[in-house]
Order: C-alpha cells, then structure tokens, then sequence
C-alpha cells in the first residue's frame, strides 16, 4: 500500500513536470485547431458548416491583431472526433474546445480568449467530450 502511495505520488510529479516543460516549449503562445473535414457520406462534418471559411477569417484577423509569429498559429485540421458537436475548434496548450455558429461566435473567441484569455463559457464544448 505504501509503495503504492509513494509511486502513484512520483508519477504525478513526473506528470506535473512534464506538464511545465511542454508549456515551456510550446513553439506558439496559442494554436488553434479547425476541424475543416468534409465527408463525402451522410454522417456530419464540420466543413458542411463551412468551416474553412471560418478559419480563413480567424486566420486574417489575428494576422493583424497578433504581428509576434509565435504569438498565434491558425491551422486546419482533419477530423477531431467532435462530429455531433461540430464545427469545432480546440486551442493549445489550455486544451478549450469550441463550438462556433456564426461570425459573433468566432469574434468573441478571438477578442476574448486570444488576446484577453478569458474563456468564452458559452461556447465551450462540455467537458464529457473534451475530457
Ligand atoms: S468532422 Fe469535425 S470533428 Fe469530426
């Protein structure tokens, strides 16, 4: 029992400290993922919602909100495995998954979560899917 304890507590600080390492190398401030896929059968996908346009106009905003090249990242990405929920994007290295509907939805992510940091509650993709 004992043993156990001591390693369990040795693999959370081995947790924790590689934790710390990855925010300390992460090569972006923030990189944000769009889901941009398209499936070409009847099973939802986040490009039938016209997801590629929505990451080009987060792409074009924060080209001129965020000059620093390692401040922000704006990337495409094949499927998340987030379907139903969809579209969707995440943002590393917080892990925040968002689902988006409109132009409003997109601009409070990026003026409330990019430059300010604060999660957009409303948005948020609940935590049974993220986790
Ligand atoms: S198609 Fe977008 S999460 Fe699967």
């Amino acid at each position: 029992m004992v043993l156990a304890k001591t390693f369990s507590s040795r693999l959370c600080f081995a947790r924790d400290v590689f934790r710390g390492a990855l925010k300390f190398m992460s090569y972006y401030q923030q990189h944000v993922f769009f889901c941009t896929n398209l499936r070409d059968n009847a099973r939802k996908s986040c490009q039938q919602c016209d997801a590629q346009a929505a990451r080009d106009y987060v792409k074009q905003r924060c080209k001129t909100l965020f000059p620093d090249p390692h401040a922000i990242r704006i990337n495409s990405a094949g499927c998340l495995n987030r379907c139903k929920r969809g579209p969707v994007l995440v943002i590393y290295p917080q892990g925040v998954w968002y689902r988006y509907d409109n132009q409003r939805d997109l601009d409070d992510i990026i003026d409330q979560h990019l430059q300010k940091g604060e999660v957009v509650e409303r948005l948020l993709l609940p935590a049974s899917v993220t986790s």
